[in-house]
This record gives C-alpha cells, sequence and structure tokens, in this order.
C-alpha cells in the first residue's frame, strides 16, 4: 500500500539541523498491523506524520499504490488524508465545543457526506466502540479512556485504509489502554491497516511487526515468530 524509499527528514532550526530520519525505506501492507518503536527522539512520531503526508520530506520517495504523491499539491494531498488515512494521537485531540457525535461527523462533513448519513455512520462507529450512551458528551465531560474511543471512531468515519496512532494508549491507565489495544486489533482483523508508535513491548509484541528506530535509523525487522 505504502513504499516509502531512502527518505530523509531534517528539521532546519536556523543555525543548526537535526535529521530525524536517515535514510529510512519501508513498505506498509495492505492489512498490516505494525508497531513502531524506539527510545524518545528516535524519530517515530516524524515518521507517522511522514506516512500520514502531515509532513514534508526533505529527500527520497513516497509511494501510495505505485503513485509518487510527494509532487501532488496540497489540496490532493488533504483528500487522500482525509478518505484514506485515520489518525490518533496521545492526547486524542478532539475539538473540545463539539459533542462526541459532532467529532466523529466532522471529517465525514470534508469528505462532503450527506448530513442524515453522517450522523447515522457516527452512531454507529461510537456504538461499536461502546459509547452509544456518550453521544452528546463534551470531551471535558469524558475520561481520557472514553475520549480515545470517541477519537477512533473520529478516525474510522471516512473507512480508511490505514490507520495511525502515535502511543494512542500512552496517557491511559494500563486497563484503559487494553480497551484501545482490543478495539484497534478488533479493526484490524476487519481488515483496517494499522500502524501503531508504543513504548510498551507487551503491545508492541502483539503486533505482526515491529518497526525498530534508533537516531532516525531503521533497524532491520526481524520476523516475528508466533507459538
Ligand atoms: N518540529 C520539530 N522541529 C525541530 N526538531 C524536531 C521537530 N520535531 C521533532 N524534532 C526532532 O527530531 C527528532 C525526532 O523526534 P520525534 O520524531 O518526535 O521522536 P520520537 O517520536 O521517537 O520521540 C528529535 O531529535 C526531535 O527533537
Ligand atoms: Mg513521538
Amino acid at each position: 500500500m505504502i513504499r516509502l524509499t531512502n527518505i530523509n527528514k531534517e528539521y532546519d532550526l536556523g543555525e543548526t539541523k537535526v535529521s530525524a530520519l536517515k535514510d529510512v525505506s519501508l513498505e506498509i501492507g495492505r492489512g498490516d498491523y505494525a508497531a513502531i518503536m524506539g527510545p524518545s527522539g528516535s524519530g517515530k512520531s516524524t515518521l507517522m506524520h511522514i506516512l500520514g503526508i502531515l509532513d514534508t520530506i526533505s529527500s527520497g520517495q513516497y509511494y501510495l499504490e505505485d503513485y509518487d504523491i510527494t509532487s501532488l499539491p496540497d489540496r490532493e494531498q488533504a483528500r487522500i488524508r482525509n478518505q484514506h488515512f485515520g489518525f490518533i494521537f496521545q492526547s486524542f485531540n478532539l475539538f473540545p465545543e463539539l459533542s462526541a457525535l459532532e467529532n466523529v461527523m466532522l471529517p465525514m462533513s470534508y469528505a462532503g457526506v450527506p448530513w442524515t448519513r453522517r450522523k447515522d455512520r457516527a452512531r454507529d462507529l461510537l456504538a461499536e466502540v461502546g459509547l452509544e450512551h456518550r453521544m452528546t458528551h463534551l470531551p471535558t465531560m469524558m475520561s481520557g479512556g472514553e475520549q480515545q474511543r470517541v477519537a477512533i471512531a473520529r478516525a474510522l468515519s471516512n473507512d480508511p485504509d490505514l490507520i495511525l496512532a502515535d502511543e494512542p494508549t500512552g496517557n491511559l491507565p494500563s486497563d484503559k489502554g487494553e480497551e484501545i489495544m482490543q478495539i484497534l486489533e478488533g479493526f484490524n482483523r476487519k481488515g483496517v491497516t494499522v500502524v501503531m508508535v508504543t513504548h510498551n513491548p507487551a503491545q508492541g509484541e502483539r503486533a505482526d511487526r515491529v518497526i525498530r528506530l534508533k537516531d532516525g535509523v531503521l533497524l532491520p525487522e526481524q520476523e516475528v515468530v508466533r507459538a
């Protein structure tokens, strides 16, 4: 689905440059469940931003289904993000003034989905993540685990091919983190590709692939052996 070849990412800090990714080549296949691991500052979030076309690359190529998308205009990149990718962040990133239902409906309005269909689908998704009783709640009225479940429903609203989750359980107690893992794994079993950053080795081991970064360099991937 996605092929990155020889990606370099430098952040220009005026007098100095930070080389956050160095010559990274990586393929993400349809249906993959991949964990990205590595120490703090190793480039995990940078790689997620690049996979999600949220940031530009300094050099290298990004192919989505064999199309080089790096040269596409911003508007076209935004359309790809909206229709094919779903994002989940450590800090939930919900709109505080919108209800759970409205948060989940929002990406569908950018995609031009009619209002009644948006509303029906948002209700279905919130029910699927166990929040049928929280539809009209504002984020501030919900626990962290509930907010992250809203964020998952929102990420799924446009039926994405790929979910990018950057430490989705990082701000949650372990039992709530486990709920989030199980929801993501459930959608992966239904065919959604999941790429997830985690610091938690036990979570990483649950993935089919572990992609390790160190100082911006991708380490050789080891095959996951299942008993
Ligand atoms: N917006 C930015 N501007 C400058 N440097 C950045 C920026 N974002 C990240 N970096 C630097 O790039 C490196 C990788 O950061 P990041 O991808 O956030 O790592 P991780 O998610 O693994 O902790 C770090 O050295 C970090 O300081
Ligand atoms: Mg990070």
